[in-house]
């Protein structure tokens, strides 16, 4: 599910090919000696030049490097012109080359970009899927699926009239992981459903529009919805949560057998997954996986998809001496929630299977925790808390190798970086 990424080898694309910020940067050799600092500052205050980053460190050979970014091109005049004044001050002065990075959204419209770079589609049904064949049913997705690729940024979300016999699996999948839920599920999540079928967000009489629950959410942590036609990369599918944006499907189950899909449908979405986007603590972990994922390796790209699959997907919380689940998988399985959460599971006879094993929830090593995606976990990653997770995952994250800070302006939607990148298009 990664895709390929050879940061030796820029590539054009018709898609836009290489693109830069408007970032310079530079090592200033000067000599360890009091004030030396100061003297390099003064002119770019001098110059009225915006420092975006500046580290300092001692170098091999007696002096003292210092490493800056401004936000300059190295055409501009502004920089030359600095460069001039460092060099009549004595100081060494070494222009550095851009990082090349993977392509990312930079802007939340450019996931109109990422959105459609499915896997898979909804109407790829393989010979074992339960509506592989059901025609109308197949149709269905197809016009489903339609209208996801249609939407693009600032539309309004699609809105999809389900059929009688959409709502009665819609209603019987609800009733039937709620009553679970009550038991298993950890109290932020029970909290947040509850208050969405207070506002009528969420219920069994109907499935909800995204509309509805992606202004809900946006309202209290400003995550929101954006359909998806099927399956994305791990690398597209998190660059959404960097921008607090989530991709998911509309379409639902086949109405045979509602108590198992093989893909995530509209029901995984709206009940496992999005009653936690309400929780500012969910929210904070999931945007924290998403921005340290914009111009990751693909290396890294793996080991965060592992951290959110074992936090957003299958994390539990240890609430005074119980297990609860916070992930959606967990929340939108019909037996799964058991097995992980119910301190007396035993096995069905017919069906052998060992306990699974609970370890703490530490990035380090869940990143590098192979999984099962058919099957039951047999490895769940523990937290005290959705602050803990979160923390830990941002702890992680700032770790990670990579050659610029990104973080998301709010007001503009734009991932603002603390040093020139060259993104390159894959
Ligand atoms: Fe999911």
């Amino acid at each position: 599910m990664v895709d390929k990424f050879h940061p030796d080898k820029p590539r054009a694309s018709s898609a836009g090919g290489l693109d830069r910020d408007q970032r310079s940067s530079m090592l200033i050799s000067v000599a360890d000696e009091t004030g030396a600092l100061e003297q390099v500052l003064s002119e770019f205050t001098r110059q009225r030049i915006n420092l975006t980053q500046i580290e300092s460190r001692p170098s091999v050979d007696g002096r003292f490097d210092i490493y800056v970014n401004c936000a300059l091109t190295p055409e501009s005049k502004q920089w030359q012109s600095l460069i001039a004044a460092l060099a009549a001050n004595g100081h060494e002065v070494h222009v550095l080359e851009d990082s090349w990075v993977a392509w990312f959204p930079r802007h939340i419209s450019d996931l109109d970009d990422v959105a459609n770079r499915t896997l898979d589609a909804g109407t790829d049904l393989s010979a074992d899927h339960p509506g592989f064949q059901d025609a109308p049913y197949r149709q269905r997705r197809a016009e489903i699926d339609a209208a996801a690729r249609a939407y693009r940024f600032g539309d309004a979300l699609p809105n999809v009239e389900y059929n009688p016999d959409e709502q009665r699996v819609w209603a019987s999948i609800y009733l039937e992981l709620r009553g679970r839920q009550e038991r298993f599920a950890c109290s932020r999540y029970l909290a947040c459903v509850q208050e969405m079928e207070r506002a009528d967000v969420l219920g069994a009489h109907r499935p909800p529009q995204f509309q509805v629950v992606s202004d809900y959410l946006r309202e209290r942590t400003g995550f929101q919805l954006r359909p998806v036609a099927g399956l994305l990369s791990s690398r597209d599918f998190l660059s959404g949560l960097a921008f607090r944006v989530f991709f998911a499907t509309q379409y639902i189950r086949h109405v045979s057998r509602p108590m198992y899909t093989p893909e995530p449908d509209v029901c995984h979405e709206l009940i496992g997954h999005a009653p936690m986007f309400a929780d500012h603590d969910f929210a904070n972990l999931s945007q924290e996986i998403g921005l340290a994922s914009l111009g990751a390796s693909d290396a890294d790209i793996e080991r965060l998809a592992r951290c959110y699959w074992f936090s957003a997907e299958f994390g539990v919380l240890n609430e005074a001496g119980q297990r609860r689940a916070y992930g959606a998988g967990l929340l939108s399985s019909f037996g799964e929630l058991e097995y992980a959460c119910d301190g007396d599971w035993l096995p069905p006879e017919d069906e052998p299977r060992s306990p699974p094993v609970f370890l703490p929830f530490e990035p380090d090593r869940s990143a590098d925790q192979p999984y099962p995606i058919t099957d039951y976990q047999d490895v769940y990653f523990e937290a005290a808390s959705l602050q803990q997770a979160s923390e830990r995952m941002r702890r992680f994250c700032r770790n990670l190798a990579r050659p610029f800070y990104a973080r998301l302006d709010d007001n503009t939607q734009r991932i603002w970086v603390d040093r020139a990148v060259r993104r390159i298009q894959h």
